[in-house]
């Protein structure tokens, strides 16, 4: 029988919020993790206690790894249990199904996929070891909330467990439409075990429906019941709700962070080396996704059709290093730096003016929050992206409000932020290269009329927002009491048309 009164939480996802390292004496130590995710979800667990399921961030044996990660959380309130996995079956399920499959596809850039089926099987058994992981640490009537793409299958493993739970799952990154869906070969398979969870969330609007479709079009005995931000699908007398939820930050401390004195001097300090013009600022993770070399060629078409942006403007683009076993991501470090080498060659001012400044690192918080607070535009322009949270990230930390943030209209944010935004299409050079200009050139009255309006939606639909209107609907299958911002319109998959 489900005992609702004492569920517990429980949270599953590839990687725990903390890591093992090895010491330079050998042994092990945990380290914390970062991120959106671990900022909202953490506070949760230790207010209500739980559990949280991941890798472990190695595959190497440890005697005493629970007693470590005991130790990590002991005054906690919530626990954490490792899923240990071998390294073939790390580099075919992470790797391989996860980041090979499914990331490319699921951003429309199928031709990137290696569609290795030795991948699926062994995504099938990693997802089944974390469903056993799951069911040895939950009771009945347990909710457990599984994150994003490496863990689709772990409701249906769970039922074949027998377990008597409830489950739900969050996609962080997009859901393709139809015709780039059906190519995968496992497409049947897929949607089967996602139906098989108690409430399906997705970033957009754009994401949910394109699920809907999916469902509807390769699935005829699942009925679509609903319209707006929460469906329901009738499946075998089941009802699942399938809803968006778009994911954010933890607006007030960015706020805070940013205002704070070590911040302010790095700020400062990067505006003294580089005077007298605007800073424009790209972060992200080294992806294909990001749209890196597209964006790097609309600043140089910048330089080309605007010369009063020479020497009065700087281009600061942070790389932070990943995923780079995988060939496509090395291969892409290479092409971004032999771009950024060509572009500064053919501006730079010897002794002076210097185009781009190329950062490739993991960067300190106070040192990323600095260069959110020198720069005074943001160019932010992925081909396509679950949400983005750099942009939101910037909005935050924009406590003036007169920064520009210049955005890809494929981005789940850009549903929010597009009244404020400068939106484009990453694949239009001159159509960047002009928002750029534009960007620039910009006065004080609409960069603060622009920016209010992000910075207010950001701060409302911050992420304990996200938390509770995803945790709402799973348990009493209502938003009511979650409307979207005002400023919400569904971006359309092609050229941004609202629908
Ligand atoms: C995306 C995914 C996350 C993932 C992150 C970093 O945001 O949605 O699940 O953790 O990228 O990628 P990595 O492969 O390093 O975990």
């Amino acid at each position: 029988m489900e005992n609702t009164q004492h569920a517990g939480l429980i949270v599953a996802s590839n990687r725990l919020p903390f890591t093992l390292t090895r010491k330079a004496d050998g042994g092990f130590q945990v380290e914390p993790g970062s991120g959106g995710l671990i900022t909202a979800l953490l506070p949760v667990l230790r207010d209500r206690g739980g559990v949280w399921v991941g890798w472990p961030g190695t595959s190497e044996e440890i005697d005493n790894i629970d007693a470590l990660l005991e130790e990590a959380t002991r005054k906690s309130g919530y626990r954490l249990r490792p899923v240990l996995i071998t390294e073939d079956e790390r580099r075919k399920f992470y790797h391989g199904f996860s980041n090979e499959i499914i990331w490319p596809l699921f951003h429309d850039l199928q031709t990137l996929c290696n569609f290795d089926p030795s991948y699926w099987r062994v995504y099938q058994n990693v997802n089944r070891r974390y469903a056993e992981v799951l069911a040895q640490n939950s009771k009945d009537g347990d909710f457990i909330w599984v994150h994003d793409y490496h863990l689709m299958n772990v409701a249906l493993e769970l039922r074949r467990l027998r377990a008597n739970v409830k489950t739900a799952f969050f996609l962080h990154i997009p859901f393709p439409p139809l015709d780039i869906f059906v190519k995968l070969p496992w497409r049947f398979q897929l949607l089967h075990a996602l139906v098989e969870y108690d409430l399906i969330g997705f970033q957009t609007l754009r994401d949910q429906r394109n699920f809907i479709q999916c469902v509807r079009t390769l699935m005829n005995d699942v009925a679509v019941h609903g319209k707006g931000r929460l469906l329901t699908l009738r499946d075998s007398g089941r009802d699942v709700p399938v809803g968006s939820f778009p994911i954010s930050i933890d607006f007030n401390a960015y706020v805070k962070r940013a205002t704070g004195n070590e911040v302010a001097d790095k700020a400062a300090e990067l505006r003294k080396i580089l005077p007298n013009r605007q800073l424009i600022l790209g972060v992200d993770r080294l992806d294909y996704t990001k749209g890196i070399p597209q964006r790097l060629e609309a600043f140089r078409n910048a330089l080309m059709r605007y010369p009063e942006l020479h020497e009065r403007v700087t281009l600061i683009q942070v790389v932070v290093p990943s995923r780079e076993d995988i060939p496509q991501y090395y291969d892409l470090k290479a092409r971004i730096e032999g771009l950024v080498g060509e572009i500064n060659g053919q501006f730079t001012r010897p002794g002076g003016w210097v185009p781009i400044h190329y950062v490739f690192r993991s960067l300190e918080q106070s040192d990323l929050l600095a260069y959110y607070r020198a720069a005074e535009i943001a160019l932010i322009t992925p081909l396509k992206d679950g949400m983005n949270l750099v942009a939101k990230e910037y909005c935050a930390c924009s406590i003036e409000e007169d920064c520009v943030l210049i955005l890809s209209e494929f981005a789940g944010a850009a549903a929010q932020l597009q009244r404020g935004a400068l939106l484009v299409n990453p694949y239009d050079m001159e159509g960047v290269a002009d928002a750029i200009y534009r960007a620039f050139t910009m006065d004080i009255t609409e960069r603060r009329a622009r920016m209010r309006r992000m910075r207010r939606a950001i701060h409302e639909q911050d992420i304990f927002w996200w938390v509770d209107s995803f945790l709402r609907a799973a348990i009493a299958k209502d938003l009511s009491a979650f409307p979207l911002p005002e400023d919400y319109v569904p971006v359309n998959d092609i050229g941004g048309m609202s629908l």
